[in-house]
């Protein structure tokens, strides 16, 4: 039990990636708050130590009321996740402005948001920690992904950004990077024959990840165990060739 008394956010925490990010803290001890726009029907329940609250991490004042109720209600938080993200392909000739911005206002600056509300809070912890979630695709170009790549790549040099800023109040602040992974998101790839059997080429390992796999790195850098270990980009991709 690493986490144990330690207080979690998880935003995006109810579907997908951040569902199993949220669920392995849990396992870890720690108590989790995850947090999403839906939860029309309940979010499936996944224990005791998990709790769903609405939140909008493209709106500031409902991220301020996130970490605002966390900390009244279970202490902290001292971990944050900043896993929301949304993707809208489409080639740039023809993407729609507001595809563009729902991409850039979730990916990128909802993750501002998310960091900026949770610092007080993380200060007051010691031994803060922020993880953030970029994607294989921000530091790699794919055609018709250019609002989801540009929002992936500026997350990384933002994490980047926030580590050395934040060091001096005891936060460490890292992200993942994750490849191809039979959850969430990735499932829509996968479920696209044609692209899936060319990517598929390019994966070391031969087969797309687990949400489990990409949890268990989180959890690492959840945990004291990566207290030496701070603005990095933790590729959870299997070595992909590209
Ligand atoms: N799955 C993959 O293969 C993969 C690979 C690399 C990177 N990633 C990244 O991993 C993260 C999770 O992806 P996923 O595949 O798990 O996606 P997903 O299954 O679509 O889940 C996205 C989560 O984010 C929430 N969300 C979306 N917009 C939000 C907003 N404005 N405010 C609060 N919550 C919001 C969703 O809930 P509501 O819609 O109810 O708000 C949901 O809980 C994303 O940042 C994604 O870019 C995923």
């Amino acid at each position: 039990m690493k986490l144990q008394g330690r207080t979690a956010v998880v935003t995006g925490g109810t579907r997908g990636l951040g569902r199993a990010v949220a669920q392995a803290l849990a396992d870890e001890g720690a108590i989790v708050v995850a947090a999403a726009r839906d939860m029309s029907p309940d979010p499936p329940d996944q224990g005791g130590r998990i709790v769903h609250v609405k939140a909008d991490v493209t709106v500031p004042q409902s991220v301020a009321s996130l970490m605002r109720t966390t900390h009244e209600r279970y202490g902290g938080p001292h971990i944050v996740v900043a896993n929301a993200g949304v993707s809208r392909p489409g080639p740039v000739s023809v993407l729609a402005a507001e595809d563009w911005d729902a991409v850039i206002g979730t990916n990128l600056t909802g993750v501002f948001h998310t960091v900026r509300e949770a610092v007080p809070y993380l200060g007051q912890a010691g031994a803060g920690r922020v993880i953030t979630v970029s994607s294989l695709l921000g530091r790699r170009a794919m055609p018709g992904a250019a609002a989801y790549c540009a929002s992936k790549a500026a997350v990384e040099r933002f994490t980047e950004v926030c580590a050395l800023e934040l060091a001096p109040r005891g936060i460490t602040v890292n992200c993942l990077a994750p490849g191809f992974i039979q959850e969430g998101q990735g499932r829509a790839l996968m479920a696209n024959e044609t692209l899936w059997s060319r990517l598929q080429g390019t994966m070391a390992t031969g087969r797309p990840g687990t949400g489990d796999e990409v949890a268990r790195a989180a959890v690492f850098l959840a945990s004291t165990e990566s207290s030496y270990v701070n603005g990095a980009v933790l590729p959870v991709d299997g070595g992909v060739r590209w």
